[in-house]
Parts: C-alpha cells; sequence; structure tokens
C-alpha cells in the first residue's frame, strides 16, 4: 500500500499502471460502509485507489467542518486489510490553491433534497470529485447508496462532462439496529446510535405501507413523522418521496419507481437514509 499525498507524485505513479482502476473516495473516518467500497473495487478492478480528504467546498457554513473526524493512522490501519495500491491524501494548498476559482456546478438534480438544506453542497463534491477524476482517471468510482442523491448528481456530471469511467453504486451498510453506517455516527454516545435506530425503522414502515398498496404521501408522511417524533432529541429535516428517475418531489398519489429519503438531525447530528421502491399501478 502506497501512501501518495503530491498530485505530481500520484501522476507520476499513474503513468505506469495499466488495467482497470477503481478508485474509492472518501473524506476518512472510515467504518464498514467505505471497506464494503474497497472490497466491491478489489473484486471488479486490477489496482484500487483510496483517496482521503475532508472536502471543505462541500460543507455549509455553520456545519461540522472543523469537527469532522480525521484519524489517518487508524484509517490506514483498516485500509492495510484490503488489497490498495496507493492511498491518496492530499491537502488543501494542492486541491485548493490560492486564488481557486473554477468550480462544477450541476443545475437540476442538485437543488432537490439535501439541495434545498445544503445549497452549496454539490458543488463542493462535484467540484472534489472531478478534479479527483481528472487526477486519478479510473475506470470505475464506488460510492455508497446511503448518498443516493450524490450518485445521482455524479452520475449526471460523468455524462455531461464526458468522464470515462463507471460509477458504481454500492448498497448501504447498516449497524445491527439498521441505523445507515456514517463517519457521523462517532459524534453519538452508544445510548443514542441505540435510539438512532428509528430513523430506519420508520423507513422500513413506510416500505411497508407501500407494500401493502398504500399510494398516498400524505399518509405515509404521518407515520414516519409521527414514529420520528417519539425520540425527543430528533428533529425531522425532511421526510421525501421524489420519482426516482426526475427526483422531482410526489405530492400526493405515490406511481412508478420512486426514492424514498429521510434526513434527520439528532441533537446537532445530520443523519440521512433512504430506500427505493417500484410501486405497482
Ligand atoms: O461521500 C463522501 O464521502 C464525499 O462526498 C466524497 C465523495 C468523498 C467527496 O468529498
Amino acid at each position: 500500500m502506497k501512501l501518495i499525498s503530491s498530485i505530481s507524485d500520484f501522476q507520476s505513479w499513474r503513468q505506469a499502471c495499466s488495467g482497470t482502476i477503481g478508485f474509492v473516495p472518501t473524506m476518512g473516518a472510515l467504518h464498514s460502509g467505505h471497506l464494503s467500497l474497497v472490497h466491491k473495487s478489489n473484486s471488479k478492478c486490477d489496482l484500487t485507489i483510496v483517496s482521503i480528504y475532508v472536502n471543505p467546498a462541500q460543507f455549509t457554513p455553520g456545519e461540522d467542518l472543523s469537527n469532522y473526524p480525521r484519524d489517518l493512522e487508524k484509517d490506514l490501519e483498516a485500509l492495510s486489510k484490503f488489497q490498495v495500491d496507493v492511498v491518496f491524501f492530499p491537502d488543501d494548498k494542492q486541491m485548493y490553491p490560492q486564488g481557486f476559482s473554477t468550480f462544477i456546478l450541476e443545475d437540476n438534480f442538485s437543488h432537490r433534497l439535501e439541495g434545498k438544506s445544503r445549497p452549496e453542497h454539490f458543488k463542493g463534491v462535484l467540484t472534489i470529485v472531478g478534479k479527483l477524476f481528472n487526477i486519478i482517471r479510473p475506470s470505475h468510482a464506488f460510492f455508497g447508496e446511503k448518498d443516493a442523491q450524490q450518485i445521482r448528481v455524479l452520475q449526471k456530471m460523468v455524462t455531461d462532462l464526458n468522464y470515462n469511467l463507471q460509477i458504481v453504486p454500492c448498497p448501504i451498510v447498516r449497524e445491527a439496529n439498521g441505523l445507515a453506517m456514517s463517519s457521523r455516527n462517532i459524534y453519538l454516545s452508544e445510548n443514542n446510535r441505540e435510539k438512532a435506530g428509528v430513523i430506519h425503522r420508520s423507513l422500513k414502515k413506510a416500505e411497508e405501507m407501500l407494500v401493502q398498496g398504500y399510494h398516498s404521501v400524505v399518509e405515509i408522511r404521518e407515520v414516519v413523522i409521527a414514529m420520528i417524533k417519539t425520540e425527543k432529541q430528533i428533529r425531522l429535516d425532511y421526510f421525501s418521496i421524489v420519482d426516482n428517475i426526475s427526483l422531482k418531489e410526489i405530492h400526493d398519489n405515490i406511481e412508478g419507481d420512486i426514492l424514498v429519503s429521510i434526513a434527520v438531525f439528532f441533537l446537532d447530528v445530520r443523519l440521512i437514509d433512504n430506500f427505493t421502491f417500484q410501486m405497482d399501478k
């Protein structure tokens, strides 16, 4: 496992590579969800590259940029159990040198769901991932479905800007109580992590209602909100059912391929989760 922090050193190393190159971009604080992406890359590609970079441009002012968990030693230890050819960990000076003024904007999907609560978020994600794609030049890039909208926005960037690579969505990895794995779970006490299981349970309930044939967003939302309210420390940011192709909000009658998602604040920790569903006519 080679450790490279400089863009030019990485580019020199990259020149000599051949075969398929799997890329797992991360912001560190690695958990089993990230490691499942590395595992997937190992099974699909000849080489695997993991980047670790906490990207300031994707944090909204007032978010947890300065407290975001950083533990390179621990991350390297976790990655050493896999076939990782390079861990690339550049610093801010290299990624955003003084005078940096070019950003990537997606002007449709980015404004929905997470984009409403975190207006500059996807501009930051697209810019950093676009830069990393240019530096790493992967054939495949692996992303977790917990960030379903991120995948959609990145797929759009890959198509619109002609990146020659395949985005590989990978299933959400969950804690025993169903809580979706996230680097931010670290902020919660063990007791609160247990309580946060209600987020997944509320989505399971929504799914159950869809399976039973409920077509009304209003009825499903009511049940989900009531469940979330049972945990006093949790505040709902949004519960949303959108068309899974256009990501447009469905307000009443549910039809077709949908994405059901939720974002909450557990105290001040923002947590998200989702599932997709195909509604029979
Ligand atoms: O999903 C994440 O961890 C980040 O948004 C990513 C893709 C590493 C870009 O900073």
